[in-house]
């Protein structure tokens, strides 16, 4: 029975064997929100967003600013426990099990579901010591392999392994954002959430973030919010649209929702009418 391993999803590590490429994949849901509510004190940020976010593909976030895409980013691995007017309604399950269940552990939840940002954030430590950081907080040896095998998860490894003693801070932006990602990928989680992750990046590295991404989908469930739109269509399996409200409006295939979306204030956004 699914509910039977749900618990064991937020402290175990699961086996992943799966053989067949992304685009054939048959699509199995990860993350379910049903009617989900988010309140910043008294304002509305989310309402009523129903959506599915399926296993080991790219789930793109579009829609104009202040629409709800971190938000909703943050309610998945519940980094907005630490905004304290934040209030969740509704029903936000990770294989089954509502993440704001009391005896749902969010360090063991942010274990299972990472989380990169828009601004590379890595530590003021060596290369190595911030891949390794995410395996030490959960109080787990850390191995050279351990460390290659992420940075070579993170399309890095090859730039950096004769300088692993160096620190993160001296690499380039887009490197540091590559490290950020080694980071995430280190404590083997099951999704990983991108806010905006190539915004702050120059067009050759947001490329090489494009291709890691798609990589990424082989062994990871991403989901991504982005503002460029071209990025969505280019790199995701499904796309969902956010407006204005906090409204969820538009949610299915990527080809589908930008050729022939249900929702007119859809085309007219992705057509750059307006946001
Ligand atoms: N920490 C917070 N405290 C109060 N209100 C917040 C907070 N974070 C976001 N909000 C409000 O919630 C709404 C949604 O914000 P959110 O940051 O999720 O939007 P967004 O779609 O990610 O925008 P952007 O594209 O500019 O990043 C906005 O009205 C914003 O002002
Ligand atoms: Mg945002």
């Amino acid at each position: 029975m699914e509910t039977t391993d749900t618990s064991d999803a937020l402290i175990t590590t699961t086996v992943q064997s799966e053989t067949s490429t992304r685009e054939s994949r048959p699509d199995k849901t990860v993350i379910t929100t049903d009617n989900l509510d988010v309140y910043y004190g008294t304002e509305q940020a989310l309402t009523g967003v129903s959506a599915t976010i399926p296993e080991k593909k790219v789930t793109a976030i579009i829609g104009p600013s202040g629409c709800g895409k971190s938000t909703f980013l943050r309610c998945i691995n519940r980094m907005n426990d630490q905004i304290n007017a934040c209030r969740v309604d509704g029903d936000l399950s990770f294989r089954n099990k509502n993440v704001y269940d009391e005896d749902v552990d969010p360090v063991a939840l942010r274990r299972k579901i990472g989380m990169v940002f828009q601004k590379p954030n890595p530590f003021p430590k060596s290369i190595y010591d911030n891949v390794a950081y995410g395996l030490r907080v959960q109080g787990r040896d850390v191995t050279d392999e351990d460390v290659e095998t992420a940075l070579r998860g993170a399309a890095l490894w090859d730039e950096v392994k004769d300088q692993l003693d160096e620190s993160g801070l001296e690499l380039s932006g887009g490197q540091q954002q590559r490290l950020c990602i080694a980071r995430a990928i280190a404590p083997d989680p099951e999704v990983i959430l991108m806010d905006e992750p190539a915004s702050a990046l120059d067009p050759v590295a947001t490329s090489k973030i494009e291709d890691l991404i798609e990589d990424l989908a082989e062994d990871y469930t991403v989901v991504i919010v982005t503002h460029n739109m071209q990025q969505a269509a280019r790199i995701s399996d499904k796309t969902a649209v956010f407006l204005t409200g906090g409204k969820l409006v538009e949610f299915g295939d990527t080809s589908e929702v930008f050729e022939d979306p249900d929702d007119q204030r859809v085309e007219d956004y992705i057509t750059g009418k307006f946001g």
